[in-house]
């Protein structure tokens, strides 16, 4: 798992570099394929229930999902990269919003409180705590500053298979409540749209849209519990995620 996840949080990494006015999205997904073959790992997206690319690249109003192609990503859009890689039997799974260029201070809160309400999950990924304490925290500050979480999607184990038991919704509702227990591998990843939460699948049948049109933001780490700190096992870079 940490050999995965440090392929994934690389590639996450190369993904954002590249975010900039004029690059397209399949030039994005192409440097990423190549990477993780060089890396001795497979995509592990590619092919994934039909998917066809390596990489999820959704921009602006498109939450998750978004397939790469023609798209010229443009000066102020907000670009959300999720990445897996399966390396020696185990996956590994990551995502972050990376500016464009210079973006709206409000585009750039909502990155910010995206990620920030990961690490507040965060705080309760360890033994002695349930799965429903990550998504209270999540959701809590998520709503406090004015924004909403997203529910048809939900963060997961991760490990042989790409999505395990148990689901990690940012959310509480009357869900199963799952103790966390040392050793688990998750996916932690809260999807945060910055008007109402609801949600439209395109007719390509994978870009997730709001349905608002207002934008929205994603955060992932594969992480590990243990029965102290969970252990970050797709280790953001600096400035890079
Ligand atoms: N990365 C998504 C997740 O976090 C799964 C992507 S679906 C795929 O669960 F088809 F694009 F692979
Ligand atoms: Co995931």
């Amino acid at each position: 798992m940490r050999r995965a996840g440090k392929i994934t949080a690389a590639a996450r990494a190369l993904a954002g570099e590249m975010v900039t006015p004029g690059v397209t999205t399949q030039e994005i997904d192409k440097a990423v394929y190549h990477f993780i073959r060089e890396q001795g790992a497979q995509p592990s997206f590619l092919h994934y229930q039909g998917y066809p690319a390596s990489v999820c690249i959704s921009v602006n109003d498109e939450i998750i999902h978004g397939i790469p192609g023609k798209r010229v990503l443009q000066e102020g859009d907000i670009v959300s990269i999720d990445v897996g890689a399966y390396k020696d039997g185990f996956h590994g799974d990551c995502a972050a919003t990376f500016p464009c260029g210079k973006i709206s201070p409000e585009a750039q809160r909502l990155i910010d409180v995206t990620r920030q309400s990961f690490y507040e999950g965060l705080k309760f990924a360890k033994e002695g705590y349930r799965v429903p304490d990550i998504s209270r925290a999540i959701q809590t500050y998520v709503e406090a500053n004015g924004f909403s979480i997203v529910r048809e999607y939900v963060g997961h184990g991760v490990g042989r298979q790409m999505h395990e038991a148990p689901e990690v919704p940012n959310y509480v509702a009357g869900h199963e409540r799952p103790r966390l227990l040392r050793g688990m591998t998750l996916a932690v990843e809260p999807m945060v749209n910055a008007g109402s939460r609801g949600i439209r699948v395109m007719p390509d049948g994978w870009t997730v849209r709001t349905a608002d049109g207002k934008w929205s933001a994603h955060y992932e780490n594969t992480i590990l519990i243990t029965d102290g700190e969970p252990e970050l096992l797709t280790v953001p870079e600096p400035g890079g995620e």
